[in-house]
């Protein structure tokens, strides 16, 4: 199983409280632990608009990325109008970034609570049938998982009846495999379909009109997995986890020197405490920057590390949640070098339905890569801050603001270095190693 990085003691645990179990998938220690009490609450005591009502009152905010309100959405697909009578529910459990193990290893860890989180959110919007979508490159995620669910309905807690309701909920598992931005909610659902996926102009949002038409809660499966914890423990006690705007916990892949895994963190934590998580630098090593949110990520310099690690602050300083990943770079690194590689990765998996973000984001990259290897232009700093303000807001689905994040980072905390790139073709942390050779073989030109 994947790794997880020990959290200071007090730190409360809402995703992985039953990370420890010796098998993921034993229904009765899973039970005995506290699962299926917040299913069996929401059906038996609240029912679907106290329910909906609880969601919202505890501020839970979508884990995927864009942290839109959880009750807000489960409102909307309640209301929303079913032309055949079909709901659905559809765990986001993809993990579109390649370097993060955030979701699968909480589905590895405990399929029960995603699959309860599932349950109940279905039973709020009315759903009878719900869908986890993973990857079919993990196996042991679809194992567990289907394991899980087999014997939660033959304990009565899903299927017909489900808990003695008259109600029926069909849950399974979907297996997909794709490119990132399968992880994007209306390409996940058309791959659902069995369709080729692009993303969808919206609204209509999936919760209106979602899977074959029909109005779907698209939910993150930490997001699914919070749904337990606040129904078991009330809205007030979740409200009091985290922080005010985003209260509770996420889980978030921390990268160091020495160190990569995964750790539950509340959100509001400072990065600074995020970071202690990776340990020491490497020897002789100091903090340069740290890379949050994965491949359209933002990087923030060493001094921005007391940063709140929450939805609105990191938006604030030009990054984001997104993956829930944290790399810590330090002094070795350059960072329009960083830049470069992760707005080429940006570029490569836009999916090119909407003109600015395919044919911007590779301008983007264009224009970096002339940077780092020698061949700078001086309005290249103005052109990238054109060109970008020209790309966000024109896409169907935040990619093509999220991938202008690394570049206007680096540009907004790291001027002095890029200027220097620039100005001089001069590399101060000597990574872009064309530019020495390039500005080595004009000076041995300049001295024949
Ligand atoms: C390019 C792109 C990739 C995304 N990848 C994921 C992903 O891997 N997993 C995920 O849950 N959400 C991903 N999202 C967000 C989803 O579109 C959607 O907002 C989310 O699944 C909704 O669930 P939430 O409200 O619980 O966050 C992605 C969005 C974009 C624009
Ligand atoms: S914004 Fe980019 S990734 Fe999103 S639909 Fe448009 S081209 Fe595709």
């Amino acid at each position: 199983m994947t790794g997880l990085l020990a959290s200071p003691d007090g730190w409360p645990r809402v995703l992985l409280g039953r990370a420890e179990a010796k098998d993921p998938t034993d229904l009765d220690a899973a039970v005995r632990a506290g699962a299926f009490a917040g299913l069996k609450r929401a059906v038996h005591d609240l029912g679907p608009e106290a329910l909906i009502r609880e969601i919202a009152a505890s501020g839970l905010r979508g884990r995927g990325g864009a942290g839109f309100p959880t009750g807000e959405k489960w409102r909307v697909c309640a209301a929303a109008e079913a032309a055949d009578g079909r709901r659905f529910v559809v765990a986001n459990g993809y993990g579109a970034d390649p370097a993060v193990s955030t979701d699968r290893v909480l589905l590895e860890r405990d399929p029960y609570v995603v699959v309860e989180g599932l349950a109940i959110a279905a039973f709020a919007v009315g759903a009878t049938e719900a869908i986890v979508a993973v990857r079919a490159d993990q196996p042991d995620v679809i194992r567990r998982l289907e394991t899980a669910i087999a014997s939660a309905e033959e304990a009565g807690y899903l299927g017909p009846d489900m808990l003695d309701t008259g109600l029926d909920l069909s849950v399974t598992v979907r297996p997909v495999q794709g490119a990132y931005m399968l992880g994007e909610e209306t390409v996940l659902l058309k791959a659902l379909e069995g369709r080729r996926g692009q993303p969808e102009q919206r609204p209509p949002h999936p919760a209106e009109r979602g899977l074959f038409g029909s109005p779907t809660v698209v939910q993150n499966v930490q997001t699914l997995a919070s749904v337990p914890w606040i129904v078991a423990n009330g809205a007030a006690a979740f409200a009091k986890i985290g922080s005010k705007a985003s209260p509770g916990t996420i889980l978030v892949q921390i990268r160091g020197a020495a160190t990569d895994g995964v750790a539950e963190v509340p959100l509001g934590t400072p990065l600074r405490e995020i970071v202690a998580l990776a340990g020491e630098l490497a020897p002789g090593r100091t903090l340069k920057a740290v890379l949050v949110g994965g491949p359209s990520g933002g990087i923030l310099p060493a001094d921005l590390i007391d940063t709140p690690y929450e939805f609105d602050a990191l938006r604030a300083a030009g990054a984001h949640l997104g993956s829930g990943s944290v790399v810590i770079v330090d002094d070795r690194a350059c960072v329009v070098d960083l830049g470069r590689l992760l707005t080429r990765f940006c570029a490569d998996e836009a999916c090119g339905k909407t003109i600015p973000c395919r044919i911007g984001t590779r301008r983007l990259s264009e224009i970096a890569d002339r940077v780092t290897s020698g061949r700078p232009r001086p309005t290249d700093v103005q052109l990238l801050g054109d060109l970008a303000s020209d790309i966000v807001d024109s896409g169907l689905c935040d990619h093509e603001r999220l991938a202008t994040l690394p570049l206007m980072s680096g540009m907004r905390y790291f001027r002095a270095e890029l200027d220097e790139h620039i100005l001089h073709s001069s590399c101060p942390a000597g990574v872009c190693r064309p530019i020495a050779i390039a500005a080595g073989a004009l000076a041995a030109g300049a001295a024949q």
